[in-house]
């Protein structure tokens, strides 16, 4: 088993396939000129199943593929196919932009549920936001999801002056249709444009969703991220992840394998363990990997407070968001 030193059982491996995306979220990419990771630095589909059978030996029982965005791999299929034989759930974090090329796939990995980040219900600020027009398609592509019957969770990441009137729209959604809006707080990473003023908080979300709804609290399991409720009466659900305000570390079963292969054991951790090299020098990881998690910091990476008024962003080292895959 992967256990930390807090006694935290780490059974969920996050498998970023790439820092590759078809879109240009802000809040994900750093604005410089960024160069994509070459293709020969990127874990082969080989490798990403050698590594992933070698987690599993070690107790992970569940794996989600991330990005940037996965679906942008020309071998993804191959990669979801072969990790579909492996004793896990296997699940997708996807801009949704592709899906309608991997329906079948999906299907026949027995993939079930699907995270689509999605933070406006807006074409034109869809285009501000991601810069590029490709809101219809990401919408279509949730409602044909839906009609195939996948567990679809949206994530919302929420931004002060950005979407937060947008907050009763989502939970409007999920009236009539069975998804599960996921408002996430925003997060500080290399090169986002973080200011402890975008944050729109767990307290203020429930607040505002309150002064239109009567909601009920839904019961959480024991390793989610997000806190649950529905309003009555409502086929879907919504939760909020709120990592800034209450983080959930306590309870944290995360490990983050980047596409160039290093492991990270939090999403924001400074350090991080190369499994590739090694792998591919034919040397035992299982070592590496216990190293790893032996170094686990208790809370947020070590980096960041609660107190998230007085962080400076320039202070914080770790990877901008489409490097490490959320
Ligand atoms: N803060 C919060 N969530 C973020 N995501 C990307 N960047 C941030 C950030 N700075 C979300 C994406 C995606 C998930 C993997 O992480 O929207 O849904
Ligand atoms: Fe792509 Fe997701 Fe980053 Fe947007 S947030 S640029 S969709 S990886």
């Amino acid at each position: 088993m992967i256990i930390d030193p807090y006694n935290r059982v780490h059974n969920y491996l996050r498998i970023s396939l790439t820092d590759n995306c078809n879109l240009r979220c802000f809040y994900c990419m750093p604005e410089e000129e960024y160069d994509f990771t070459p293709a020969s630095r990127l874990m082969q589909p080989n490798e990403i199943e050698t590594i992933a059978k070698q987690f599993v030996q070690l107790g992970v029982t569940k794996i989600r593929l991330t990005g940037g965005e996965p679906l942008v791999r020309k071998d993804a299929a191959a990669i979801i196919t072969a990790l579909s034989k492996l004793p896990v759930t296997l699940t997708l974090t996807t801009n949704a932009l592709r899906l309608h090329h991997f329906t079948d796939v999906l299907t026949n990995a027995g993939i079930k549920s699907l995270n689509i980040s999605l933070d406006t219900l807006q074409e034109e600020k869809f285009l501000l936001v991601t810069r590029r027009n490709e809101f219809k398609q990401v919408y279509n592509n949730i409602q044909l999801m839906l009609q195939r019957g996948f567990h679809v969770k949206v994530n919302v990441v929420v931004m002060k002056g950005l979407n937060e009137n947008e907050i009763l729209d989502f939970v409007a959604w999920t009236k009539e249709q069975p998804v599960h809006v996921r408002f996430i707080e925003f997060m500080p990473f290399t090169g986002n444009k973080w200011t402890s003023n975008k944050v729109f908080s767990y307290h203020e979300i429930l607040e505002l969703i309150q002064k239109q709804y009567a909601i009920i609290k839904l019961q959480d399991d024991a390793h989610d991220t997000a806190k649950a409720f529905q309003v009555p009466g409502h086929i879907g659900t919504f939760s909020v992840i709120s990592t800034m305000t209450a983080p959930f570390c306590s309870t944290c079963n995360r490990l983050r394998l980047t596409a160039d292969g290093k492991l990270k054991n939090c999403l924001f951790s400074k350090e991080e363990t190369d499994l590739l090299t090694p792998l591919r020098n034919g040397a035992d990881i299982i070592p590496l990997i216990h190293e790893n998690i032996a170094s686990k910091a208790k809370e947020l990476g070590g980096q960041l407070t609660t107190n998230f008024e007085t962080l400076h962003t320039d202070e914080i080292k770790n990877r901008s968001m489409i490097t490490i895959g959320g």
